[in-house]
C-alpha cells in the first residue's frame, strides 16, 4: 500500500449498504494534505456512495473516516462542510432557476464565517473568466462545461481544505474537460486544496492525480502512483480500452 506520512483524510475499513444491499466492503485509503488523488472505477463500483459517506449523506455500517484526525462519523453534513469538506456532485446539481452569482453565493453558506465573500467571488471569476459575463444568467441556461465551472466555483466558495469532485468530465467535450482539468490543477497548486477526483474516465483522472485507487464492486483492488497505474496492463485492458 502507498501510504503518505501525515494524512488529511484517512478512511479505514469503510462499509456502506443501502438497506440489505451492501455497496462498499472494507474500503481503506489515505490522502496527504496538498495531494490530488484519483478514485476510479466502472459505473456502479460505489464511487458516489463513498463520497456520500464522506459528506454524511449516507450512514456507514462499519469502519472509520477521519479528517485531520477527527472522527467524521458523529458529525452532520453541515458540520463536515464547516470542517472543510466540499463536494462537486455528479450532474453538477446547480439551482437552474437561480443565477450563476446566486449559485456561487450559496456555496459560502456552508461556512460559519461569511466575511470575504466578495473576494472569494473574485477568485472564482479569476479562475473561470468564462463565468464573469454569465454571472447574471440563469444556471439552467449554461452549457455543460460552464455549469461544471459554476459547480466547482460554488464548492470553492466554502473555502474547502478537501474538495471532492464526482465525475468532473461526464458529458463534456474533451477540450472543455482539459480546460477544467487545468483549473483543478491550479486550485490544488495555487491554493493548496487537497482534491479527490472520482472518475469513470480512468485515464483522465490518473493524468491529473499523483496517486490513484481502483474501486471494483465496492472494494479497493489496486492502488499506487498514477504513472504506475497508467502503465499497468490490467488497468489498460480493463479501463483504458488498450492492450
Ligand atoms: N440510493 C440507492 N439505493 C440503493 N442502491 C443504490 C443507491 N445508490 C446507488 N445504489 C447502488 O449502489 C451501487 C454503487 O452505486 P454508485 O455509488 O452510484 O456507483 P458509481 O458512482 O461508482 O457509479 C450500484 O449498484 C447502485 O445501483
Ligand atoms: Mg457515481
Amino acid at each position: 500500500m502507498t501510504r503518505p506520512a501525515a494524512s488529511l483524510l484517512s478512511v479505514r475499513g469503510l462499509a456502506v449498504a443501502y438497506g440489505d444491499s451492501r455497496v462498499l466492503w472494507d474500503v481503506s485509503f489515505e490522502m496527504a494534505p496538498g495531494e490530488i488523488v484519483a478514485l476510479v472505477g466502472a459505473n456502479g463500483a460505489g464511487k458516489t456512495t463513498l463520497l456520500r459517506a464522506l459528506t454524511g449523506l449516507v450512514p456507514i455500517r462499519g469502519g472509520a473516516m477521519r479528517l485531520a484526525g477527527e472522527d467524521l462519523a458523529p458529525l452532520k453534513s453541515y458540520e463536515r462542510a464547516r470542517r472543510g469538506i466540499a463536494m462537486v456532485p455528479e450532474g453538477r446539481r446547480l439551482f437552474a432557476g437561480l443565477t450563476v452569482r446566486q449559485n456561487l453565493k450559496l456555496g459560502a453558506t456552508a461556512r460559519a464565517d461569511r466575511t470575504g465573500e466578495a473576494d472569494d467571488l473574485d477568485v472564482v471569476f479569476e479562475l473561470f473568466p468564462e463565468l464573469t459575463r454569465m454571472e447574471g444568467r440563469l444556471a439552467g441556461l449554461l452549457s455543460g462545461g460552464e455549469q461544471q465551472m459554476c459547480a466547482i466555483g460554488r464548492a470553492l466558495m466554502a473555502r474547502p481544505r478537501l474538495l471532492l469532485i464526482d465525475e468532473m468530465s461526464l458529458g463534456l467535450a474533451p477540450v472543455i474537460v482539459e480546460r477544467i482539468a487545468e483549473a483543478v490543477r491550479l486550485i490544488n497548486r495555487a491554493r493548496g486544496i487537497t482534491v479527490l477526483l472520482v472518475e469513470q474516465d480512468v485515464g483522465l483522472a490518473l493524468e491529473i492525480a499523483s496517486r490513484g485507487y481502483v474501486l471494483d464492486t465496492g472494494r479497493v483492488t489496486i492502488d499506487g502512483p498514477a504513472d504506475d497505474l497508467l502503465r499497468r496492463e490490467d488497468i489498460r485492458a480493463a479501463y483504458l480500452g488498450l492492450n
